[in-house]
C-alpha cells in the first residue's frame, strides 16, 4: 500500500466516524423526547398574586430538587443575541430580577442602546420554564462595587481582565493579561473593574411554563397593569 492510500484510508475511517457519530445523534434526537419523566403538577389557583413570590418557591424548588446552577438563565437583548449569565437577585415587591456584567461588552452595549431584555430559565429535573421580559435598569455603582469585593478572587481578576468577546490573538495574550490583573488585586485589594454593572429586569410580564410527559402543559403569564399583576392562562 503506498502512503497515499494509507492517507486516503485513515481520511476515510474519520469521515465514517464522524458519519457513526452524526447518525448516532440522530438517533438519540428522536429517541430522546425531553421531558420523559414524572413532573410536578401546576396548581394555578393556587399561585401568589405576584410572579416574584411564585418565582422565589420555583427556584427554591430547583435548587431542594437538585437543579445544577439553578440560577443560571439565558439573557436576551434586542437584536440577536442571547448568552448565559447568573442571577443575583430577585426582589419580588419590585419585580426587579439582577445580574451583572461589563458595561462595555457587547450585552452592555447593546443594554444601553436599547434596555429591555428577556431572562429564560429552565429547569430539566422539574420541567419548569420561566421567562421573564422587561425594561432593563442599572443599579448604582456603589451597590456594584460593594457586590463586586463580594465575588471570589478569580472572578475579580477575570473581570479586571476585560475585553470580553474581543478577539485574542492567543493563550500567551490572555496569560499576561491575568498575571497583571492579578498583581493589581493583590496591589490594591478593593479595586473594582471599571464596568462592573448591575442591572435589573424590570419585570412587564413573567410566563411560569409547567410541562408534561403527556405534552399538556401549563402556562401562566401576570403582566404589570396600573392595578398591579394580572394573570391568565395561555394555550401550550
Ligand atoms: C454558567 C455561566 C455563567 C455565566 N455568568 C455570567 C455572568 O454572570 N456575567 C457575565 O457577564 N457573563 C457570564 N457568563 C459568560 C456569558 O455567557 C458570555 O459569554 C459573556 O458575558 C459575553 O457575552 P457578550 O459578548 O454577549 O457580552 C456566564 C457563562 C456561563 C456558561
Amino acid at each position: 500500500m503506498t502512503e497515499n492510500q494509507s492517507g486516503n484510508e485513515n481520511q476515510n475511517a474519520g469521515e465514517n466516524a464522524s458519519a457513526n457519530e452524526l447518525a448516532q445523534l440522530r438517533t438519540l434526537l428522536i429517541d430522546r423526547p425531553p421531558m420523559a419523566r414524572e413532573l410536578p403538577a401546576f396548581e394555578v389557583d393556587e399561585a401568589p398574586a405576584g410572579p416574584g413570590e411564585l418565582f422565589v418557591q420555583w427556584l427554591l424548588g430547583a435548587f431542594r430538587a437538585g437543579v445544577p446552577d439553578a440560577q443560571v438563565m439565558v439573557l436576551s437583548t434586542a437584536g440577536p443575541d442571547g448568552r448565559v449569565l447568573v442571577l443575583r437577585d430577585v426582589d419580588p415587591a419590585a419585580g426587579l430580577w439582577w445580574f451583572a456584567g461589563d458595561a462595555d461588552s457587547p450585552k452592555g452595549r447593546q443594554l444601553a442602546a436599547e434596555p429591555r431584555a428577556a431572562l429564560t430559565f429552565y429547569w430539566p429535573q422539574l420541567g419548569r420554564q420561566v421567562r421573564v421580559r422587561g425594561t432593563v435598569q442599572s443599579g448604582e455603582a456603589a451597590a456594584a462595587a460593594e457586590q463586586f469585593r463580594l465575588l471570589s478572587p478569580n472572578s475579580r481578576t477575570a473581570a479586571l481582565v476585560g475585553r470580553q468577546s474581543e478577539p485574542l490573538t492567543g493563550a500567551e495574550e490572555f496569560r499576561t493579561a491575568w498575571a497583571q490583573a492579578a498583581a493589581e488585586l493583590a496591589r490594591e485589594p478593593r479595586t473594582v473593574a471599571e464596568g462592573y454593572t448591575r442591572y435589573a429586569v424590570r419585570a412587564e410580564e413573567v410566563e411560569f411554563w409547567q410541562g408534561a410527559a403527556d405534552r399538556r402543559h401549563v402556562r401562566l403569564v401576570y403582566r404589570r397593569s396600573a392595578d398591579g399583576w394580572q394573570r391568565g392562562l395561555v394555550w401550550p
